[in-house]
């Protein structure tokens, strides 16, 4: 089914994914499962080759624990290899490890001391691929001129002068394909050492796409995440390199709320990500298909959702973030929704 559904973006270049259940051992119990199913969101991401970006939605009253932060700082993670696809032995005492590399035309190994062991101690071997990284940077690039907001790309390449300074350059080489169309919507493409990036992202007013490696995008997602409020105020889409769009809320199915559900018991769950899950893509269709009114209407509806929050009617996890006013009440999704849906109504008259 799900690989019918990536079938599906791609033929209609849009596509809106509900939180899905990863099956661990209690839930293949529960729900009688034939085997651990792998991720959905992996296997969407594989079968579209996408790349994920998240960004947080802003209201005025949920402020970011950053005060700088004046625009969102979406975060885009390449999320292939390097360590999650490693290699690791634990050294027991003294000899020497190497990294060797056979060609497949069988010319001469490659090989490099990594170090020769004293002792115990620990080794890793990690790899990436160019085409990985290009569509990575290709996605990047897309994500940057839909939104028009400044691309970061940020590494290690002067202590990874070989392994990083390979994403340098491939991002520098696929940015003299953008480069136009970069000047044309007045953005621009950044390149900066990691520790300069990081330093600078907490100064900075936002409004750019920070293209991450694996590891750090796992880090800085969660950090940005937590920084800007609530994990149901993040957005998330897959951004395939062929320019399709899968959008979806960056939080999971809120277990403990569904298990109270189905005791009858009424619970306070912010719809706010899988909204504009909705309202990014008809937004996008919408553009596809040249439907002002279509993009009109995520607009309002957008507007409506803020709009409810900002008057002070919100879900539990946002009252708990949300600037002190006596116009805040917490409400159950149900009214959250219904309130919504009143200030839609009145939108479009
Ligand atoms: N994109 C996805 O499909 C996705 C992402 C993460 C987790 N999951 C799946 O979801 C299930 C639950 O995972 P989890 O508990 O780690 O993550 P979760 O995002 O469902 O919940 C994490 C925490 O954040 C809070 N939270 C998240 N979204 C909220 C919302 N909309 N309103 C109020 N509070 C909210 C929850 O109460 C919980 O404490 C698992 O089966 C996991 O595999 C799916």
């Amino acid at each position: 089914m799900t690989l019918e559904a990536a079938e599906a973006i791609k033929r209609h270049g849009v596509g809106v994914k509900c939180a899905t259940i990863t099956p661990n051992k209690d839930r293949i119990k529960e729900y009688n499962l034939k085997k651990e199913w792998p991720s959905p969101n992996g296997t969407l991401r594989a079968a579209l080759d996408g790349t994920i970006f998240r960004s947080p939605i802003l209201a005025s009253n949920i402020l970011p624990t950053v005060k700088s932060w004046k625009k969102p700082i979406h975060i885009g993670r390449h999320a292939y290899g390097d360590q999650y696809r490693n290699q690791e032995i634990r050294v027991e005492g003294p000899g020497k490890a190497e990294l060797v590399f056979s060609p497949a035309d069988g010319s001469a190994p490659a090989r490099r001391l990594v170090h020769e062991f004293k002792g115990p101690g620990i080794v890793q071997g990690i790899h990436n691929t160019d085409d990985s990284i290009r569509k990575f940077a290709k996605a990047c690039f897309t994500y940057a001129l839909d939104q028009k907001v400044d691309l970061w790309f940020s590494d290690k390449d002067t202590i990874s002068k070989t392994y990083d300074s390979r994403f340098t350059q491939i991002f520098r080489e696929e940015y003299g394909n953008w480069e136009q169309a970069f000047e044309q919507a007045h953005i621009t493409y950044f390149f900066t050492l990691i520790d300069d990036a990081v330093a600078r992202v907490v100064r900075s007013e936002g409004g750019f796409l920070w293209a991450c490696k694996n590891y750090d995008g796992d880090v800085m997602s969660d950090m940005l995440g937590s920084a800007y409020g609530s994990l149901a105020m993040m957005s998330s889409v897959l951004v395939s390199p062929s320019g399709q769009f899968e959008y979806e809320a960056a939080h999971g199915t809120v277990q403990k709320h569904y298990y109270k559900h189905l005791k009858g018991e009424k619970t306070s769950s912010n719809p706010m990500a899988l909204i504009f899950a909705w309202t990014g893509a008809l937004r996008k269709r919408g553009e596809f298909d040249k439907s002002p009114d279509v993009v009109a209407f995520a607009h309002n509806l957008e507007a409506s959702a803020l709009g409810t929050v900002e008057s002070g009617i919100m879900t539990g996890d946002l009252l708990k973030v949300a600037v002190p006013s006596p116009n805040n009440r917490t409400v159950y999704t149900e009214e959250f929704v219904d309130a919504i849906a009143d200030n839609l109504r009145s939108k479009l008259g």
